[in-house]
């Protein structure tokens, strides 16, 4: 797929597109020395591990080893292929891709996922079109204006709306004559099993576009306008729509929630309709599922670690089912989620139509923590009488136990003490039993993150250390290739990872130089970078590489020098225990070992040989 796209095109898209623009889109960074930290979009962390490097144009994260340039940050994060994110990254940086007159066959390969995207957007327009020109759209258009949405929300939100009839769609496929599969691939039609005939899935119902954050519509739903059933109807799960990591409005609420570090998650499609409405615009809806841990990193990366997730429920009844469920989630990302919960029968649409933005806002400030909020509920639910009060600490004594932090844990103990005036150590004597039960269910969380080793100080070994900060140094300061050049240093190297990366930094400088117009430039190393990454399949040496050169290091000749001489002492050290265990091992008759040692002596002895040939060169 990847040779649709020319060389030269892949090329100026890198010139072009700024990965720091491009992650600053989901995730909040500062910059610290050379580069940018924030929290991983790939695993949970609470303090950031996630580097993207301006210069060097490359992410790097030092908590879970995901790295890579801007192609492998967008394919990761959202599940493209490589000609989808070039393609996206061409658009958004106004390059062109060029579109050779294809062939019919040649035409279909192109990616399905495109397709799928424009057949969408051609979909979309012809609902909207039906729902805002055509007389057939009356109906849908006096139901939206009962419902007190505006000519601009349905112009935003590209509202559409689906006649009654089982073949519109059908009908219009057939006269753009798009290809039978991608019709079915598009969940858009249905089609039963061993039949040809296909039917409309979306027929008399108002048609809600569902974008992701690229604005690319995914998929569809649609509602109904009386009290027929299923009042929603959601598109099925494509090669482009998948419910877990789909929010509805999240196209529309990105700017705002990260200038308010503050996300409000509605349940339904009116319910972010009207909060737009009403000039709240950072708001977005699951699609009839709870959350996901995908939502909920897609979250986070938006209002970043000091941010705030509100969760908007209609009743007790439901905040509590929720946050119950979501609890664990959200502590797992360290996300400060809130929960408010509305006048029983309302959710936002209906309540914000009685009472307006400011009361809504109100209220949202008064919104609670998860934990507070369960005890609150618990509370109110089973008042204060003994038997209440039992009934209580049994209904939270596992959530009580399932908080990490010890800090936490026991000020919430105290709250939950002195509110229901029970002894504290009577709860924590509780809690304990549960703890030593073994129910683990919070502590997952961190694990990750412990075991999550910063590449400076893994278990490598002290050599291998000093060869990593070699291959750093060699990408941050090439002016030093020559003395390793004479001092043949990459072939000592013990790490056969870190040999081959060292070669080819090697060969890709000398290459650089033979024909530099710009040396030592910034621009001149991003290029060469890309140029060694492009050439690397093996993942294990990619990453390597990409770890080392998002290193935040400035070298000087000095350091230089220091460095090579301490490898350089190390290496005889190795030399020297080499020759130790090989005596020992001829000692102790161990044969295996002391073939596994000699080896390694020949080894290191082709180095020294093969750096005599070159320095007489
Ligand atoms: P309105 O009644 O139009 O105000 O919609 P609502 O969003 O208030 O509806 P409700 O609270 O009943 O549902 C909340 C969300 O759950 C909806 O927006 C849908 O995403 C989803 N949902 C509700 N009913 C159905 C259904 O029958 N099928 C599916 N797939 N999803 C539904
Ligand atoms: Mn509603």
């Amino acid at each position: 797929m990847a040779n649709f796209i020319p060389e030269e095109t892949i090329r100026a898209i890198e010139n072009a597109a700024d990965i720091i623009e491009v992650v600053s889109e989901s995730i909040v960074l500062k910059k610290t020395g050379k580069n940018f930290v924030g929290l991983c979009p790939f695993h949970s962390e609470k303090t950031p591990s996630f580097s993207v490097n301006p210069d060097k144009q490359i992410f790097y994260c030092f908590g879970c080893g995901a790295g890579g340039d801007i192609f492998e940050f967008l394919m990761k994060q959202d599940g493209m292929s490589f000609p989808d994110a070039a393609r996206m990254l061409a658009r958004r940086y106004g390059i062109e891709i060029p579109m050779p007159q294809m062939a019919p066959a040649r035409k279909r390969q192109i990616s399905e996922k495109e397709n799928l995207y424009a057949l969408n957007s051609r979909v979309m327009e012809f609902y909207r079109h039906i729902l805002v020109k055509s007389s057939t759209g009356d109906k849908a258009r006096q139901y939206l204006d009962r419902r007190g949405m505006t000519d601009r929300i349905i112009e935003s939100f590209k509202l559409g709306y689906a006649p009654g009839r089982w073949d519109s769609l059908v009908k219009f496929f057939a006269k753009e004559k798009v290809p039978q599969s991608l019709v079915i691939k598009s969940g858009l039609l249905i089609k039963k099993e061993n039949s040809t005939r296909t039917w409309d899935r979306f027929r008399d119902r108002i048609i809600f576009p569902i974008f992701n954050s690229s604005m690319q519509i995914v998929g569809f739903g649609g509602r109904v306008m009386d009290d027929s059933l299923p009042k929603y109807l959601n598109s099925p799960e494509t090669p482009v729509y998948s419910k877990s990591r789909s929010l509805y409005g999240l196209h529309a609420a990105r700017r705002p929630a990260r200038v308010d570090k503050k996300i409000y998650i509605a349940e339904g499609y009116f319910d972010i309709l009207a909060l737009h409405q009403h000039q709240i615009a950072n708001a977005v809806a699951t699609l009839g599922t709870s959350m996901t841990p995908e939502h909920v990193r897609i979250l986070k990366g938006i209002v970043g670690r000091q941010g705030q997730v509100i969760l908007v429920y209609d009743s007790d009844a439901a905040g509590i089912k929720a946050a119950r469920r979501s609890i664990e989630l959200f502590k797992k990302e360290y996300v400060d989620a809130r929960i408010m919960v509305l006048p029983t029968g309302h959710d936002p649409d209906s309540y914000l139509l009685k009472f307006g933005p400011e009361q809504f806002s109100q209220a949202a400030g008064h919104a609670m923590g998860i934990i507070p909020f369960l005890i609150d509920s618990a509370i109110k639910k089973h008042g204060l009488s003994v038997e209440g009060k039992i009934r209580i600490i049994a209904d939270l004594q596992d959530t009580m136990a399932a908080i990490e932090d010890a800090v936490e844990r026991s000020l919430y103990i105290k709250d939950l003490a002195e509110r229901i005036g029970v002894d504290e150590i009577a709860i924590i004597e509780k809690i304990i039993k549960i703890s030593l039960a073994g129910k683990p269910k919070l502590q997952s969380a961190r694990v990750s993150e412990k075991m999550a080793p910063l590449v400076k100080n893994t278990g490598v070994g002290r050599g291998v250390r000093l060869e990593q900060q070699i291959i750093a140094m060699l990408l941050q300061f090439p002016e030093i290739v020559p003395e390793i050049i004479k001092r043949n240093v990459i072939d000592y190297f013990e790490d056969k990872n870190l040999r081959t990366i060292g070669k080819m930094v090697i060969i890709n400088n000398t290459f650089a130089d033979s024909n530099n117009d710009l040396p030592g430039s910034e621009k001149n190393n991003t290029v060469r970078i890309a140029d060694i990454l492009s050439s690397i399949n093996d993942p294990d040496i990619r990453n390597t590489l990409i770890s080392l050169v998002i290193e935040d290091v400035e070298w000087d000749k000095n350091g230089c020098h220091k460095l090579l001489s301490q490898f350089e002492n190390s290496c005889k050290r190795r030399d020297n225990t080499l020759l130790k265990e090989i005596s020992v091992a001829e000692k102790n008759n161990d044969h295996v070992l002391l073939l596994q040692l000699l080896k390694q002596k020949q080894m290191q002895a082709r180095g020294k040989i093969s750096g005599k040939v070159r320095t007489k060169m």
